[in-house]
């Protein structure tokens, strides 16, 4: 079973076609359907065009609604106001769409693939080794894995790139303390692994860069280990090794943590376009897109100055010969551009950073690296702000560790599950909660645009009442058990009955699935699936209200309503697989 037409499609066909008999100069016009609370659809398309063609927009909507076929999908249209269309479907196609869509086997629910899908390079989860993660680093992960999950699902070919910070001065900085206080990881470090480790190498990176900031020599010798670093001695790679190793596993714990599949090989770090740069630089000097200024290989922008007024370049080597951030992510961009075969490249970064994405997209275009066929666009998110606003801080105003924080988000779900529990087993509550306490965090940060600022708010996050993943995940708990409770009744459509209110509204929505998804992977925006997502279940909440299920009137009526609990679930349950959040069967 392939992809099934929605009937938002059919809908447009039919109106399209009446409006080219009716007009035939708007054969290819846009009737501007949209869905509307005075009818199933809006058409506004009417005014523009009549006035365009010098007629009377009623009488031009009149001509359309006579050509237009009533019947199979459409019941009923009429002009309204200066010439808007009110379409009515007919119960029997919203019935038979969604029977097509419970039909398709793939359990794509008839969504369609997108009709030319390319290449997407996704950039996201990099935290940088030796260090802790935190909240910044979650924005990051969670929103790339919506988004690889969003775009697989259209078809597109998603290559995962995590650009972990693994490379440059600050390692030259730690392998030379810790080669001078060889003691320091050793008596912590002995058995741990994880977590725990990684909080010592967080201590210890904050005791090097102490160090540095302090005593002029150490950060000439941090410097010198630095160039051993990147010119391959043995021994400092080693010890870099060890860092980098070490901090993967406690990585791969958050990520697990998160509920969130990352693989080995897409780690590919700062470090792992080291024999590229020089590269880079020179052609981006023989272009003469860069330029030496004061020993500096400098790129520069007309419109971007600093608070002096004067000229701010994209350093892309620095006088002593280092690279830095940006020669790594121009290097990047080719390996993505011709090795990888991108057609676009998202960067899920801290908007904090744009500024250097700025500079180094608009060097990598005059570098002729990316053009209109190949394009980079950072999906800049906001900062994550405490309940009182600021910055997320813990109470000694240190950034707050983005494990201790899933660790509290886990236990508060837990409790509302607890709470809740009919005829759950301890450890069933321990797996929900897990389910939930995740789903909260990152449910709460995909439903807001992703520039906006969001506070942290655990509480609103595990409420059940709301726009929250918990309400989205009772809704589904709450369908399966009707499903478990209507025993050997199986669900089944029943196109020739007549549908109430509610049920139509129900059955339109899920038809708008489709569009819902194609939308959000186009703009990169998942708080749009998650706002369809919270709006089929109000839907599904009134349904179930108004429309008695098991207790329907006819058995006819209850396998119809059993078959539209069952589609709204595998929608809810899909959609929210996308944003990369659980469905449990029973919470
Ligand atoms: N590691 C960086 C950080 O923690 C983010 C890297 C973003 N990606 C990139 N290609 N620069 O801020």
């Amino acid at each position: 079973m392939a992809s099934v037409t929605s009937l938002s499609d059919s809908v447009q066909q039919h109106l399209a076609s009446a409006l080219s008999a009716a007009l035939p100069e708007a054969a290819d016009a846009d009737p501007l359907l949209r869905r509307s609370d005075r009818a199933d659809y809006q058409a506004n398309g009417i005014l523009a065009l009549a006035k365009k063609a010098k007629a009377n927009p009623r009488e031009l909507a009149t001509q359309v609604v006579s050509q237009v076929v009533t019947g199979d999908v459409i019941a009923d249209i009429e002009v309204s106001g200066p010439g808007f269309l009110n379409i009515t479907v007919a119960d029997k196609a919203i019935t038979e769409n969604l029977a097509a869509r419970y039909a398709d086997e793939a359990g794509r629910l008839g969504v369609p693939y997108a009709e030319s899908p390319g290449t997407t390079v996704i950039d996201y989860a990099q935290p940088n080794v030796a260090k802790e993660m935190h909240v910044g680093h979650l924005r990051s992960a969670v929103i790339g894995d919506a988004l690889v999950q969003l775009l697989e699902f259209t078809g597109e070919t998603v290559v995962r790139r995590h650009h972990i910070g693994d490379w440059g001065t600050q390692f030259g900085m730690l392998i030379q303390y810790l080669d001078e206080h060889p003691h320091e990881l050793d008596h912590k470090a002995r058995e741990v692994t994880g977590e725990e480790a990684m909080s010592n190498l967080d201590h210890l990176y904050k005791a090097a860069r102490r160090l540095f900031d302090s005593d002029e020599e150490f950060k000439t010798r941090a410097r010198r280990r630095v160039v051993d670093l990147q010119a391959g001695d043995p021994r400092t790679l080693a010890m870099w090794q060890k860092f980098v190793d070490e901090s993967k596993i406690y990585f791969f714990s958050v990520f697990e943590k998160l509920d969130m599949e990352i693989r080995d090989a897409d780690i590919v770090g700062e470090s792992g376009y080291n024999d590229m740069l020089a590269e880079t630089c020179r052609l981006l000097e023989e272009s003469g897109v860069a330029v030496r200024s004061e020993g500096a290989l400098c790129v520069f922008f007309d419109d971007i100055k600093g608070p002096d007024g004067n000229l701010v370049p994209l350093i892309v080597q620095k006088s002593d010969g280092g690279y830095g951030y940006a020669a790594t992510d121009l290097s990047a961009i080719r390996d993505r551009v011709f090795n990888l075969k991108a057609n676009s490249i998202i960067y899920v970064v801290d908007a904090r950073q744009s500024l250097h994405f700025k500079m180094v997209f608009e060097t990598a275009r005059r570098a002729g690296w990316l053009n209109d066929d190949v394009k980079a666009y950072q999906l800049a998110f906001g900062t994550v702000l405490g309940k009182d606003g600021k910055p997320f801080k813990t109470r000694e105003g240190e950034t707050v560790k983005l494990v201790d924080l899933l660790d509290e988000a886990v236990e508060r779900a837990s409790a509302v599950v607890r709470e809740k529990a009919q005829d759950l087993s301890e450890e069933e509550i321990s797996e929900r909660g897990a389910q939930v306490g995740v789903g909260a965090v990152k449910y709460a940060d995909l439903s807001t645009s992703a520039n906006r600022d969001y506070k942290f708010d655990l509480d609103q996050m595990v409420s059940l009442n709301g726009d929250t993943s918990v309400y989205l995940q009772y809704a589904y708990a709450r369908i399966r058990s009707i499903l478990r409770k209507a025993g050997d009744v199986q669900p089944a459509a029943h196109p020739e009955l007549a549908l109430h209110e509610a049920e139509r509204a129900l059955g339109l929505h899920i038809d708008g699935f489709a569009e819902a998804v194609a939308e959000t992977a186009a703009e990169y925006a998942p708080h749009k699936l998650a706002a369809y997502l919270y709006h089929l279940a109000s839907l599904y909440t009134s349904f179930y209200d108004k429309c008695p299920v098991l207790k329907a009137e006819t058995s006819e009526q209850v396998e119809n309503r059993l078959f539209l609990c069952d589609v709204t679930a595998r929608t809810l349950h899909q959609g929210m697989a996308l944003l990369g959040i659980r469905t449990p069967e029973r919470l």
